[in-house]
C-alpha cells in the first residue's frame, strides 16, 4: 500500500531560493505539502501563497501560533537564520535551513545547541540544505572515482563564477552587507563548489588563500583563490569570483587522476565528460547537468522528509555541513595571516 503520510512544511522567506525549493517540491517531493508561507514582505507572502495554495503569514511567530505545519524550511538572509531556527526548535518543529548554517561560527554553535535540545525534548530533525550533495553530476563523479575510472586522484580544480545580483543595478543586495552575510562569495555560492570537492576528495585539512574585492559595492570578498590540502594529502584549487560582469564559458570542475580526467563544463546545459585511454577525445557521461541540479532541491527536501517521516539518516549531518562554512572562514583567516590555516581547529 502506498505511504500517504505527508510532511506539512512552512516556507520561511519567499525570495529567490524559495522559488527553487518550491519548484523542487512541486516536481520531485510528493511527500511534502507546503501549508504555510512566511515573509515580512506581505506582498511576497501573498504571491507565494497564491502559487502554493498555502496560508500566508508575515512573521514566523504568527505562523507558529496559527499555522498548521510540522516543519519549517528557513530561506532567510544569513544573520536571520539563528532567530528563526531557535524559534522553530522552541516550538518543537523540525528544521531544514538553507546554507550557510549562520553568518558566524558562534551563531552556528547556538543553532546546533538549540537543535540538540529540541531533538532530546521533541525528537526533531535538523538539516542544513546543501543541494550539491544531491546533484546527479556530483554523484556521477563520485561513482566514477570510486570505480577507479581515473585511477588515483592527483589533483582537482574548481571554479565558481557568476553574478550574485542582477547585472546593471537594482537595490543593494543583503549579501553585499558583511554584517548580514558574514562573508563574501566563498561562503555563499562558493559553498556549492566546496561540497563536491569534499564528496570526491574527502575532508579538507588546511587552506592557503588570497582574497580580493573586484566588486567594490560588496563588503565581503568577491574573489578568492585558494589552495586546499585534503587529509589524504591531495591538493586542489578553489576559485570563487563574482565580478559584476558577463563571464565566458569554461569549466567548473576538473579532477585529474593517474588514469584520466573528469571535467564538468560551466554554463547552462554543461556536460560531464570522462577522458581516459579509451576515450582520449572525451566521453559524455551526462548531458545537461543543470536539469538535474534544479531537481536536486527536491531530492534534498525528500531526504529531510524521509528523516522526519521514516527516521532515516540524512545524507549529510549538520556537523558535516559546517564544513563549507569552516573552509570559507579558514580562507578568510589565511588571506589575513598569509599562512596555511586549519579548517576544523
Ligand atoms: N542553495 C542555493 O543555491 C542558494 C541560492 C541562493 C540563496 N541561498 C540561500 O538562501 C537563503 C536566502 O537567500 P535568498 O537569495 O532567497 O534571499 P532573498 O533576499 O531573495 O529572500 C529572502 C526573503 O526573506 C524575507 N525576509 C527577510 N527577513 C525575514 C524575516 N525575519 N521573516 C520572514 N521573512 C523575512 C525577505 O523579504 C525576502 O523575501 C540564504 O541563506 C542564501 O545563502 C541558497
Amino acid at each position: 500500500m502506498a505511504d500517504s503520510r505527508k510532511l506539512k512544511l512552512a516556507l520561511v522567506g519567499c525570495g529567490g531560493i524559495a522559488q527553487a525549493h518550491w519548484k523542487g517540491i512541486e516536481g520531485h517531493s510528493p511527500r511534502i505539502q507546503v501549508t504555510a508561507v512566511v515573509d515580512t514582505d506581505a506582498g511576497r507572502a501573498a504571491a507565494m501563497a497564491a502559487q502554493t495554495g498555502a496560508m500566508p503569514f508575515t512573521s514566523l511567530a504568527e505562523a507558529l501560533a496559527q499555522g498548521d505545519f510540522d516543519a519549517v524550511d528557513i530561506l532567510l538572509p544569513h544573520a536571520q537564520h539563528e532567530e528563526a531556527a531557535v524559534l522553530a526548535f522552541g516550538a518543537g518543529k523540525h528544521v531544514v535551513l538553507e546554507k550557510p548554517m549562520a553568518h558566524t561560527l558562534a551563531s552556528a554553535a547556538r543553532i546546533q545547541a538549540a537543535a540538540q535540545q529540541a531533538a532530546r525534548k521533541a525528537g526533531t530533525v535538523f538539516m542544513v540544505a546543501e543541494q550539491a550533495q544531491y546533484w546527479p553530476d556530483a554523484r556521477a563523479v563520485q561513482e566514477l572515482i570510486e570505480a577507479g575510472a581515473i585511477g588515483e586522484i592527483i589533483t582537482a580544480r574548481a571554479f565558481f563564477g557568476g553574478p550574485t545580483a542582477p547585472l546593471g543595478g537594482g537595490p543593494r543586495p543583503w549579501r553585499y552587507d558583511l554584517a548580514i552575510a558574514g562573508g563574501g562569495i566563498t561562503m555563499d555560492g562558493g559553498a556549492h563548489w566546496i561540497r563536491p570537492l569534499r564528496m570526491w576528495l574527502g575532508e579538507i585539512d588546511e587552506v592557503v588563500a588570497v582574497t580580493g574585492r573586484p566588486l567594490a559595492d560588496m563588503d565581503g570578498e568577491s574573489l578568492s583563490r585558494s589552495i586546499l590540502r585534503f587529509r589524504s594529502g591531495v591538493v586542489a584549487i578553489l576559485d570563487a569570483l563574482t565580478a559584476g560582469a558577463v563571464m565566458g564559458p569554461g569549466e567548473e570542475f576538473r579532477v585529474t587522476g593517474t588514469e584520466g580526467e573528469i571535467l564538468l563544463e560551466k554554463g547552462r546545459g554543461g556536460r560531464l565528460l570522462l577522458f581516459d585511454r579509451s576515450n582520449p577525445g572525451g566521453k559524455v557521461i551526462l548531458d545537461n547537468k543543470d536539469e538535474g541540479r534544479a531537481a536536486a532541491f527536491g531530492y534534498e527536501l525528500n531526504d529531510f522528509a524521509g528523516a522526519v517521516l521514516d527516521g532515516t539518516s540524512l545524507e549529510a549531518s549538520p556537523e558535516y555541513s559546517l564544513g563549507e562554512l569552516r573552509t570559507a572562514f579558514a580562507i578568510y583567516r589565511s588571506a589575513e595571516s598569509r599562512q596555511w590555516e586549519k579548517v576544523w581547529e
